[in-house]
């Protein structure tokens, strides 16, 4: 494995190669590999690529771009060991090199709202960068977590509408074995809050039980989660259930997800859940 820190070389290791990509902010943890593990089975003996880069443009100035954890030594290692061919780690001056003004910005509907309505301009630099980084490694397939779902779905829709031949590839959420959902975040948590992190995924649950059990209440089912996590002192920005399809109000028969963003202690944590 290889690891590579300038457009230029890696264009150069990469010209002619299609591979596979899983662009990432590193500090890595058994998701992410897994998400490497897919980008192998599926670049048919072509390269696996991954990124490492804390993208400033998707974090707001009181978000935690400054503490965010650079682990590249020991990412490397990660990565080399879930078969990852080569890594691509620019500095802040290699992806830009001056501001960057030309910027990708996706629809309304889709990315102003729960995340994007709580991080405003979260997803215009999430498409920013990974349009950049498209552009770079020119990957015939990219593996992107469900963990992330609205990012997952605003990502399709930017290659669709973009017509960028590049297939979008969902990997799984990876769970710890009591149920929470990995994250580089995770790191940021104490004992105690990690013990405490389960009630996420447990309310989510419990709001999907209630769905299936026959209620129609959607708005009365939120407020009431929001409530029990609010009880348990944390602070929740959104706990909803919607169609998977577009993230609309949930519909009878439609595939739907459950998804929630609560800050506990210093740490915001997502998650989600698909159910019917
Ligand atoms: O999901 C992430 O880690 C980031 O949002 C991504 C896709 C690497 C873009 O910076």
């Amino acid at each position: 494995m290889q690891v590579i820190h300038t457009v230029a070389e890696l264009r150069q290791a990469l010209v002619g190669r299609p591979n596979a990509f899983v662009p990432t902010m590193g500090n890595l943890h058994e998701g992410h590999l897994s998400l490497v593990r897919q980008a192998k089975a599926a670049s048919q003996d072509g390269p696996v690529v991954a990124s490492i880069f804390v993208n400033r443009l998707q974090f707001a100035p009181h978000e935690d771009f400054d503490r965010y954890p650079r682990t590249l030594a020991r990412d490397a290692e990660l990565l080399e060991s879930a078969g990852c061919d080569y890594v691509f780690a620019p500095d802040e001056a290699e992806l830009y090199p001056e501001p960057q003004g030309y910027k990708v910005q996706p629809p309304a509907e889709l990315a102003d709202i729960l995340e994007g309505h709580f991080r405003p301009g979260f997803f215009t630099g999430v498409c920013t960068v990974v349009a950049k980084l498209f552009n770079i490694v020119q990957p015939r397939w990219a593996v992107f977590g469900k963990k992330d779902y609205q990012q997952l779905m605003v990502l399709r829709r930017m290659v669709a509408q973009l017509a960028l031949p590049i297939e979008i590839l969902a990997g799984e959420t990876t769970r710890s074995e009591q149920g929470l959902a990995l994250s580089s975040r995770n790191s940021y948590l104490s004992e105690a809050e990690r013990e405490e992190a389960l009630r996420l995924s447990r309310t989510l649950k419990a709001m999907i039980a209630r769905w299936q059990g026959g209620e129609r209440d959607v708005a009365a089912i939120e407020a009431e989660a929001m409530a029990a996590l609010q009880a348990a002192g944390w602070a929740p920005d959104y706990l909803v259930l919607r169609r998977r399809l577009d993230l609309s109000a949930p519909a009878e028969g439609q595939p739907l997800v459950a998804l929630a963003a609560a800050r506990l202690g210093q740490t915001r944590l997502i998650d989600n859940l698909e159910f019917m």
